[in-house]
């Protein structure tokens, strides 16, 4: 079950008010739509949008109140999405990164590195049309592999993990095969024990797959599009590569006079929340005020 994080943070910072537009760009379990759907009530609307079209089924079957709109997308294409279903720009908007704890619990798509037994899919994907883990490392060469487990992943014994995965290649046939080749990659005493050795590279796969950063910049190029003036927007982000993208995103606009920071610094969760959800641990939550 996915624990919302940074839950009344979040409702403090995007402030949704009886009657407003919300947007809930990473719906996922819908933690935290269930809150905003509450605050903006029956004269109010919330559009939950989420790219995984398993949790938009879900959510419809939970949400069926008639303020709330569902669309199975890429909050990447929020603009014509608005601009196609004749929506207002909304009072607010949240996006919630990454991928929630259900996605992880065999979803099927692949994205866990400790998997049921047998492993599953080579998919790594949120939506269908992304090319999959499969289709990638069939043309993948070695220095793409290298290249993308370094930069996506921060990971220090990148070229031994591509290494050893490109030398496989032919005998990986699912999620557990691969992380027991990325294992013998890494020394015993990678990280301490602290760390799985799978977790920087799976986050780096699922990062190019899905082209998570790219996403990311294109919805914060196009907020105005999406917000009016004054409409609030709160990110979490998960890792660093993420964060920093939001941070200098808003320095850039709120530089400009577009908008004004309600973030000094990020917010992170309490040490009460990261151990009641140790998913929250690595959270950082931004926000932002359209002017
Ligand atoms: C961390 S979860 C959100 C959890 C949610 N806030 C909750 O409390 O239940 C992130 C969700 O975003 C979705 N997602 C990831 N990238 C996306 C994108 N580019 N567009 C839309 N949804 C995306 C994932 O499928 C996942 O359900």
């Amino acid at each position: 079950m996915h624990v919302p994080v940074l839950l009344k943070e979040v409702i403090d910072l995007l402030d949704p008010k009886e009657g407003e537009f919300i947007i809930d760009g990473t719906a996922g379990a819908g933690g935290h739509s269930r809150e905003i759907l509450k605050k903006v009530g029956e004269s109010g609307k919330v559009a939950l949008v989420d790219w995984d079209k398993r949790n938009i089924e879900n959510l419809k079957k939970e949400f069926s109140g008639a303020n709330a709109i569902f669309f199975n997308a890429n909050y990447a294409e929020l603009p014509g999405l608005i601009k196609d279903g004749n929506l207002p720009k909304a009072d607010g908007l949240l996006l919630d990164l990454g991928f929630s704890s259900d996605q992880l619990a065999g979803s099927g798509r692949g994205f866990s590195f400790n998997p049921p037994a047998g492993g599953e899919p080579l998919l790594m994907t949120y939506g269908d049309e992304s090319e999959t883990l499969e289709e990638f490392l069939r043309r993948a060469t070695f220095s793409e592999l290298a290249d993308i487990i370094s930069r996506y992943g921060e990971e220090r014994y990148a070229r031994r993990i591509a290494e050893a995965i490109f030398s496989k290649k032919s005998a990986i046939r699912n999620t557990e095969d691969l992380a027991a080749v990325i294992r013998t990659a890494v020394p015993k005493s990678y990280e301490r024990g602290r760390l799985h050795p799978a977790t920087r590279t799976f986050q780096a796969l699922r990062i190019y797959l899905n082209k998570e950063l790219d996403n990311l910049k294109s919805v914060l190029d196009s907020l105005e599009e999406i917000i009016k003036p004054g409409g609030r927007v709160a990110i979490i982000s998960f890792h660093s590569l993420e964060d920093r993208i939001v941070k200098s995103a808003f320095n850039e606009s709120a530089k400009k006079g577009r908008l004004k920071i309600l973030t000094k610094k990020p917010i992170t969760a309490s040490l009460e929340e990261v151990r009641n959800n140790p998913r929250a641990r690595s959270a950082k939550l931004r926000a932002a005020a359209l002017i």
